[in-house]
């Protein structure tokens, strides 16, 4: 059984929860609760050194994993120009400009142009694109290195848990062959878990360990 997410003890504080709060009363999209929860948490253990973020939204993800990795640099990347913006001054009025690198633009053009190592990767952009997205993301992840991939279970519907409305039976195909790809794929060791709306962990692993 499930925790209840009211159960999850924030760990932003401060100017984040207020952006976090502001966000949502805005309808933008950003992580719930138990998932940064289990995002901080993960970043803690992992103490990543360059952290790449797919879908910046307004910055607050961005800024509540910097926050917790004190000497970890990001770069995030945002389709739509006015959160680019918002984000951008967001994560400088925090003080995290030097800290930080926001790129403007299509995920699927600029992943190909980028150059690691990124020791943790969270993808949190749009979702029918991440099979499309992971080799660049393998190419760009050491080994030892995570890949976090968010609202992999759809409300229930990628497991089949609750019936696919058939508007949205493409997106959860797509997930699903991105899935079936990280689960199938001998340089990764992945787990999907039931945190928040469905997080699939993965981590980069050398071809001759397994
Ligand atoms: C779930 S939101 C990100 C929330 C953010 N990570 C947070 O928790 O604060 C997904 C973001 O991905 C952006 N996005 C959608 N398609 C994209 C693309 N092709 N390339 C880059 N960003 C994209 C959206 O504009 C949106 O801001």
């Amino acid at each position: 059984m499930k925790y209840a997410a009211s159960l999850v003890r924030s760990h932003v504080g401060g100017r984040i929860a207020e952006l976090r709060a502001e966000a949502l009363s805005r309808g933008i999209p950003v992580v719930d609760d138990e998932t940064l929860n289990f995002l901080i948490l993960m970043l803690s253990a992992a103490r990543p050194a360059r952290i790449l973020e797919i879908g910046t939204a307004v910055g607050l993800s961005a800024a509540a994993m910097l926050s917790h990795c004190p000497q970890a640099h990001l770069t995030t990347i945002e389709l739509e120009e006015e959160l680019w913006r918002e984000a951008k001054r967001n994560l400088g009025e925090l003080g995290f400009s030097g800290r930080s690198t926001c790129h403007l633009g299509d995920a699927g053009e600029i992943l190909p142009m980028m150059e690691g190592p990124f020791d943790f990767i969270f993808l949190d952009g749009p979702k029918a694109q991440y099979e499309r997205y992971l080799p660049d993301l393998k190419r760009l992840l050491p080994s030892g290195g995570v890949l976090f991939a968010d609202d992999v279970l759809l409300y229930g519907w990628v497991s089949g848990e609750k019936p696919t409305p058939p508007k949205r039976r493409s997106i959860v195909g797509k997930i699903r062959g991105y899935l079936a790809a990280v689960t199938a794929d001998p340089e990764l060791v992945t787990s999907v878990l039931d945190v928040g709306d469905g997080v699939a962990l993965s981590v980069r692993i050398e071809r001759n360990q397994t």
